[in-house]
């Protein structure tokens, strides 16, 4: 899978692509992340990427002509499943979306930034426009490294135990049973017997019940 990100911070987001899974899963092959830095694409001085608003109200906006160069720029190269805008007022992501991405071949993510874009680029351009969630970011960056992230980890071969993507909360609507590791006691806070007793089909009982019972306490609205 391909994934192009375009942004004005490209440096917030090359780390973070470097870094941990996302970098294993480019080294094995699995996918390609290239994030294109907005500025490249401006042909003024000032490599000017935002414009003051038509109408007067505050704040700036992000012009129409570089984001339209990169886009058409990707698109001319390959063919792109999505193109997706990362905005506060784009539909909610969760993990059913994030399967149905990654599925998926060529992505664009455009990270959002100052007031917004020019809404000429979201209805010429935009496939997908999602929120991370109920609250304002700085930018769009962030979201894309969230996106980019549950999108990614869920291919196979991306996390070595490929049972472990699948047994994530909210694979099945249910939160993750809690998980110990040694010592069995520390200062006399003890692991729970039933995972010492060698019993696996017990074990998977006692952690599904563990599912159930934290889904109904912290989350019941998962189980509706
Ligand atoms: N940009 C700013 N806030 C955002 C959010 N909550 N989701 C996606 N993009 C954003």
């Amino acid at each position: 899978m391909r994934i192009d990100i375009i942004t004005v911070l490209p440096e917030m987001l090359e780390g973070f692509f470097n870094c941990s899974i996302m970098s294993r899963a480019q080294k094995k092959g699995i996918a390609e992340f290239h994030i294109h830095n907005l500025r490249d694409y401006t042909f003024d001085r000032y490599r000017k990427v935002d414009d003051y608003p038509f109408g007067g109200c505050a704040g700036m906006v992000m012009k129409i002509e570089p984001i339209d160069r990169c886009i058409s720029a990707l698109k001319a190269e390959r063919n792109y499943d999505e193109v997706i805008f990362t905005t506060p007022d784009g539909e909610q992501f969760d993990q059913k979306m994030a399967n149905t991405l990654s599925m998926t071949q060529n992505l664009i993510i455009l990270c959002g930034h100052f007031k917004g874009i020019d809404y000429r680029i979201r209805e010429h351009f935009i496939t997908k426009e999602i929120s991370i969630g109920d609250y304002v970011l700085t930018g769009g960056e962030l979201a894309a490294a969230v996106i980019a992230d549950a999108v990614v980890r869920v291919i196979p071969g991306v996390i070595s135990d490929e049972q472990s993507a699948l047994s994530d909360s909210s694979q099945d609507n249910l939160l993750a049973p809690p998980v110990y590791t040694r010592p069995a006691d520390y200062k006399g806070w003890k692991v729970p017997d039933i995972l010492l007793s060698g019993h696996e089909a017990k074990i998977r009982e006692w952690e599904f019940q563990q599912s159930v019972e934290r889904t109904k306490q912290l989350r019941p609205d998962l189980l509706k």
